[in-house]
């Protein structure tokens, strides 16, 4: 097992403003991860580091084994960045949008490899319409397989689905999980606690500039006693745990095993 994206004590500060303060975590090779939190917590600003968009105050990183200080440019032949916000350009057809993120990436067979992804995102009927016409899924796909083009090892997607409808939602997942198939390693930021279920290996919750808490599912609803539901005992879902760690909500962590210490 390879350790794909690795952060050590990694701080950042705006002015007076303490938004990462001291998180930790190894995102292992060929895994989906999902970095949870509210509004504010920092995750943008984690995976901004992480991407050399921006410089941490402290600590460090390694991203497909390159330190994402020292080493910034190898960092960013390795990755792939899909913002909160769409990247596409809705004059162009999808298949113009793929196309030319390969010729500025010098690279050979700019249209083959439109194609390619084309057919894999399930966007081949739609290629050759204005990305304009897409609903919100299909170009949330359109900007997931341009973001792909140069083949990164690691890809890092911020709230992937935020604001799409349930389908295209659907939609998105499934490319995800095709992406963790072939061996890319996922850094996904989500505020949908479903959508951290269905799709990753592992999931950290940061909280207060710190990760609070971070398994797998299983073992992060192991933070909370089962609750007992008539003769059935029913799981406590992610949401209870999250809100638990957090500190809202009534859930006893006391027992938590994985829960790490908040100063
Ligand atoms: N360039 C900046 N200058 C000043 N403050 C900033 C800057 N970038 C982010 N912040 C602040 O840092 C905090 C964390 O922001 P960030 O965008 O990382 O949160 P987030 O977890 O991605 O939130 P959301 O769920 O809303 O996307 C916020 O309070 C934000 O206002
Ligand atoms: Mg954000």
């Amino acid at each position: 097992m390879t350790i794909a994206i690795r952060v050590r004590g990694l701080e950042k500060s705006f002015g007076d403003l303490h938004v990462l303060r001291g998180v930790d975590l190894d995102v292992e090779g060929g895994t989906v991860y999902a970095l949870l939190g509210s509004n504010g917590a920092g995750k943008t600003t984690t995976i901004r580091i992480l991407a050399t968009l921006a410089k941490a105050t402290a600590g460090s990183a390694t991203v497909a084994g390159h330190d994402v200080a020292t080493d910034p440019g190898a960092v960013r032949e390795a990755i792939s960045l899909t913002g909160q916000f769409a990247a596409v350009d809705e004059v162009l057809t999808g298949r113009e949008n793929l196309v030319l993120v390969a010729r500025l990436r010098h690279l050979p067979n700019a249209g083959r490899i439109a194609d390619d992804l084309l057919a894999r995102f399930s966007l081949t009927d739609a290629g050759g319409r204005r990305a304009g016409t897409y609903s919100g899924g299909m170009r949330r796909r359109l900007d997931i397989a341009m973001s792909l083009i140069g083949d990164p090892s690691v890809v890092f997607l911020d709230e992937p689905t935020t604001g799409l409808d349930p389908e295209a939602r659907l939609e998105v997942w499934d490319a995800v999980r095709s992406l963790a198939a072939s061996g890319t390693t996922v850094l996904l930021t989500t505020q949908y606690l479903d959508e951290a279920e269905q799709l990753a290996d592992r999931i950290a919750i940061l909280h207060e500039g710190r990760i609070i808490a971070d398994g797998t599912l299983a073992e992060l609803q192991r933070l909370l006693p089962p609750a007992e539901v008539e003769y059935v005992e029913k799981q406590p879902t992610l949401e209870d745990v999250f809100l638990a760690v957090i500190g809202h909500g009534s859930g006893d962590t006391d027992t938590a095993a994985h829960q790490k210490e908040v100063a």
